[in-house]
């Protein structure tokens, strides 16, 4: 088979890796990929953005499968442009990952569905969202999010007006959001434990990926400003069969059919960010692609043949098939450059990552890395997700920092508590 990958991040290494340990004679691609990738799949350089180049490229191998990592070529229709073409693709349509790329529908959407999520309004200029703010009295903290796409940066929690003037000034007034900043959803903040619930869909039947929790702030504690993602590991400590059951039966199985009856049938993994409140799970938001890093903390543990349980949901046969989990935990820590989430270094030699990649169950997926004169060095903000395996969430922490200490570049930093409340967490049930 031949198989492309779109991306060129650390879920997309986890997603190649875990496709290459399949059985079968399979031809991997990745689009534009990076230094690690290169290891499994031959590296297109085609930005993810580029559909039309994408699906030549894929029609000229005559693609078996492809798969769409980041949620930017979903918003722009890669989906249907393959699909136009009778490319198989996993992935949601255009109309379809508006779950994602429009916060703002998605609300109205979840609203009609009953789906549990926090009180919202939606709001278009400055001077309506501060009148809003006063007249809902929701108080301090507060949600505001722009509708579209912003790589993480779209959302904050207000804990005073002064920070909600600042994010309206430039919503509204500096559109440094671009479009995606026309319309601000303003949400009451919930208190509870938050973690990802990902499903794979053929648009009818549901099938539950691993739990995860992500680690989105910048500083041990979660102190500093919001990332792409520092850490998570998998499952989840808070999760049990009814937390389960109920996420399923009142937030993901009601949005399936839902985006089915609205015409907008479901196709891919939808990632759902939950909140475990005191009145039960609620929805904070849809991610219509893979979750990074959580990725890259369940490949590792996931049993069963993936290819044929992605092309299962493309064709709408996913009641055929079945995935297991390894019982092991599973930790991802990301190693980043200095300066992210702002602007950071890169060109830095990278070294260690033999002798780290040695030690037993570790598993390093590379980010923005690339190869210059033999040596591999960073490229990006986020450069590498160091994952390890062990029978115990504690083990496998263990692990993942001791492949770290090998590891070393120019102004590398990372969070040292990864996974630290939920072993905690763990060792007070016992
Ligand atoms: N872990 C957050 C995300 O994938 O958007």
């Amino acid at each position: 088979m031949r198989i492309l990958v779109v991306g060129g991040g650390a879920r997309e290494h986890a997603i190649v890796w875990r496709l290459s340990l399949q059985e079968g004679e399979n031809e991997m691609f990745c689009a534009p990929g990076n230094a690690g990738i290169a290891e499994l799949a031959s590296c297109v350089e085609i930005h993810p953005t580029n559909i039309i180049e994408l699906a030549d490229f894929a029609q000229s191998l005559s693609m078996d499968l492809t798969i769409v990592g980041p949620e930017l070529p979903l918003s722009l229709g890669i989906v249907d442009e393959f699909q136009k073409r009778g490319l198989p693709i996993f992935g949601p349509t255009q109309t379809a990952a508006q779950i994602e790329c429009s916060k703002a529908w998605a609300r109205e959407f979840f609203a009609k569905y009953d789906i549990p999520g926090p009180k919202f309004a939606i709001t278009f200029n400055k001077q309506e969202t501060l009148k809003t703010i006063k007249q809902n009295n929701w108080g301090y903290p507060i949600v505001l999010k722009v509708d579209g796409l912003a790589q993480g940066k779209g959302t904050i929690i207000a804990q005073k007006k002064d920070e909600v003037e600042d994010f309206l000034e430039h919503a509204f007034i500096q559109k440094t959001y671009g479009i995606a900043g026309e319309k601000i959803i303003l949400e009451e903040f919930l208190e509870g434990i938050e973690l990802s619930f990902q499903v794979v869909t053929d648009g009818y039947k549901v099938m539950p990926l691993a739990s995860a929790q992500d680690y989105k702030r910048q500083l041990d504690g979660d102190n500093g400003p919001n990332t792409g993602g520092m850490g998570s590991y998998s499952p989840s400590v808070y999760m049990n069969l009814e937390t389960h059951q109920k996420i399923m039966n009142s937030i993901i199985i009601p949005t399936v059919q839902g985006l089915e009856n609205e015409g907008r049938l479901y196709k891919g993994v939808l990632y759902a960010g939950v909140i475990l409140t005191k009145q039960g799970p609620k929805l904070l938001e849809y991610n219509a692609r893979f979750g990074d890093p959580e990725t890259q903390a369940i490949m590792p543990r996931l049993q069963g043949n993936c290819i044929e349980c992605l092309q299962a949901a493309i064709v709408g046969r996913l009641h055929d098939i079945k995935l297991e989990w390894k019982k092991e935990a599973c930790i991802c820590i990301v190693l980043a450059s200095k300066g992210y989430p702002d602007s950071y270094e890169i060109n830095k030699e990278i070294s260690g990552l033999e002798a780290a990649s040695e030690i037993p169950s570790v598993q390093i997926f590379h980010a923005g890395t690339k190869k210059e004169n033999g040596t591999i060095v960073s490229s990006g903000g986020r450069v590498l997700s160091v994952t390890a395996t062990a029978p115990s969430l504690s083990q496998a922490y263990e692990r993942a920092y001791s492949a770290i200490d090998l590891i070393h570049f120019d102004g590398m930093q990372c969070r040292k508590d990864i996974a630290v409340n939920a072993i905690e967490y763990f060792k007070q049930k016992q």
